[in-house]
């Protein structure tokens, strides 16, 4: 062998056993957004997860996250290197049940917990799980479970985070419970308020209890801005998403109230007892999920903003903060179905933003997932754009105008039946060929105005779930939509009218 061929033999072997100590890996550039001045470019730095619930950061180049099958792990971004630290044993894991939120304790040092909510199943019953662990070098050990509550099927929430005085944050679900939300005994549909190891503090508005606000329906999003302030993002049922802010001992409404109180029957309630409004709702839904505060001089566009991913929407949107922080003074939709379904959010020490895709989930979008889904993607600025770069938007809004049937289906109906009417496997139905689509109108008038629940069976296949009413939708809107089932996805029904649903609706 020449010499020439064994100090290259050499070089390459030295290179290739540092590449994971020395090297920076540059990620590839997937998009780019053009904000007023910042360009950002959109990277990929990890991929071919499943269903990454929560990200944060334990210090600048090291992520901590879940994945809904029980799994947590850290991701160094200098090299691109991944390790499981732990694989939590007693996780039950189905459609949106799993290994949920997760936060870090605010001083690592001192404290080093790394807290997790997840829902377990014993014997019959689900239950959501508060659990701290501790990091030890490179593992998790030494799990106590802080507190167990009820869950259910769907509804489990969960976020965790510390306020600013350093009391941890819980947004629990209501566990698909008629009355868990309102009764401030039960510890559903909360945001709990606790010290570092579970415990009641001594300054909650209810003395030894841990509820600190109530009403909640499912919050997906949980986060505290600079100045202490505490927003959540919840899940409506078919209608009125919302982002609230949280104050102690306030009631938030759900299930009596429903979003803004402008029904005559949410009026009066709220006109008798304390009811607080969100500060943002939506119509149609856009499944909001994680939410994170930002106030980086990073990207200077979005500073004193909440940042909002979307599920339904399966995009990023800024929602800009007046200066107390109150309320929303706008909203910028960006990368909408370019990713697919978002479903974490978190701000890196110096003001880059992580976002984490949800495509493995039981509910993918249509073109979704892509072969190296689950992603996790960051948005940095940037001096040149390689790709045309997106911009932000404003959100459409279609309630109050009557548009296209077809419009109105994606609105409403899409997110469960889907675009081809098919339906979800043992989930949501197919309205393709269905009896209860093409037969007699007056029964599918009745299940749009009404909502479903309880077991039916649909083509042969057993049912279980709930459907939501739409009875807040115009009779012509209706009309739109049940003509557009009746005559779609194979379906050849006749037309329904205006004037049948307003006969049947009294
Ligand atoms: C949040 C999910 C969801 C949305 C949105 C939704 N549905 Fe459903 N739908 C369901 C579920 C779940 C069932 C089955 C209920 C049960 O098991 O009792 C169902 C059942 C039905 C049925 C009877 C069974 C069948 O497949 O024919 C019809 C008809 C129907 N939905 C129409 C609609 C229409 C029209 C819309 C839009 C206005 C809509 N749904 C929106 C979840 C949804």
């Amino acid at each position: 062998m020449k010499i020439r061929t064994i100090i290259i033999i050499l070089t390459l072997g030295i290179f290739a056993g540092c590449k994971n100590v020395n090297q920076k890996i540059e990620y590839p550039v997937v998009a780019n957004i053009k904000l007023t001045k910042t360009l950002l470019a959109v990277t990929v730095v990890a991929d071919s997860l499943r269903v990454p619930w929560d990200i944060q950061f334990l210090d600048d180049h090291q992520i901590i996250y879940t994945e809904i099958a029980g799994q947590i792990s850290k991701l160094n971004l200098q090299t691109g290197e991944r390790k499981l630290l732990y694989n939590v044993p007693d996780v039950y894991q189905k459609r949106t049940l799993g290994l949920l939120g997760m936060c870090l304790s605010p001083n690592m040092k001192e404290n080093p917990y790394v807290f997790i909510s997840y829902t377990t199943k014993t014997s019959e019953d689900v239950f959501s799980k508060l659990v701290r662990l501790t990091l030890e070098n490179d593992t998790l050990v030494n799990p106590e479970v802080l507190h167990t509550i009820p869950g259910s099927t769907g509804h489990n929430g969960a976020r965790l985070t510390f306020a600013k005085d350093g009391k941890l944050l819980w947004a629990t679900g209501d566990a698909h419970s008629k009355t868990f939300a309102q009764d401030s005994t039960s510890l559903n549909g909360k945001i709990l308020r606790m010290n570092i190891d579970g415990s009641v503090p001594a300054d909650n508005p209810i003395p030894g209890s841990l509820v600190y606000a109530w009403g909640f329906r499912n919050m997906q999003g949980l986060t505290v801005s600079d100045k202490g302030v505490i927003y959540t993002s919840e899940h409506g049922d078919a209608i009125e998403d919302e982002v609230n802010l949280i104050k102690p001992q306030q009631n938030y409404g759900w299930p009596q109230i429903e979003g803004m109180h402008d029904l005559p029957e949410e009026i009066a309630i709220a006109k008798k007892h304390q009811r607080t409004e969100p500060i943002r709702s939506w119509t149609p839904v856009i499944a909001p999920s994680g939410l994170k505060y930002y106030n980086s001089a990073t990207i200077p566009e979005w500073k004193n903003s909440l940042l909002l991913v979307t599920l339904k929407s399966q995009s990023l949107r800024q929602l800009k903060l007046s200066d107390d922080g109150q309320t929303i003074t706008d909203e910028l939709v960006f990368l909408e179905k370019q990713f697919g379904r978002i479903r974490a959010v978190t701000v890196s020490p110096s003001g880059d933003v992580y976002l984490a895709t949800s495509n493995q989930d039981w509910n993918p979008q249509p073109g979704f997932p892509k072969p190296n889904d689950d992603r996790i993607l960051k948005l940095s600025p940037v001096k040149k754009a390689v790709h045309k770069p997106f911009i932000g938007v404003k959100p459409t809004t279609e309630k109050g105008n009557v548009v296209d049937g077809l419009t109105l289906y994606n609105s409403y109906c899409e997110s469960c039946h889907k675009p081809d009417g098919k339906g979800v496997a043992n989930v949501f139905p197919p309205l393709a060929g269905a009896e209860q689509v093409i037969g007699e109108p007056k029964k599918l008038i009745d299940i749009v105005l009404g909502g479903l629940s309880g077991e039916i069976t649909v083509k042969g296949n057993k049912y279980d779930q709930q459907m939501p009413t739409f009875n807040f939708l115009k009779d012509e809107e209706l009309a739109k939509i049940l003509t557009y089932v009746r005559s779609n996805f194979g379906n050849r029904s006749s037309e329904i009218s205006a004037t049948e649903i307003s006969k049947q609706r009294k």
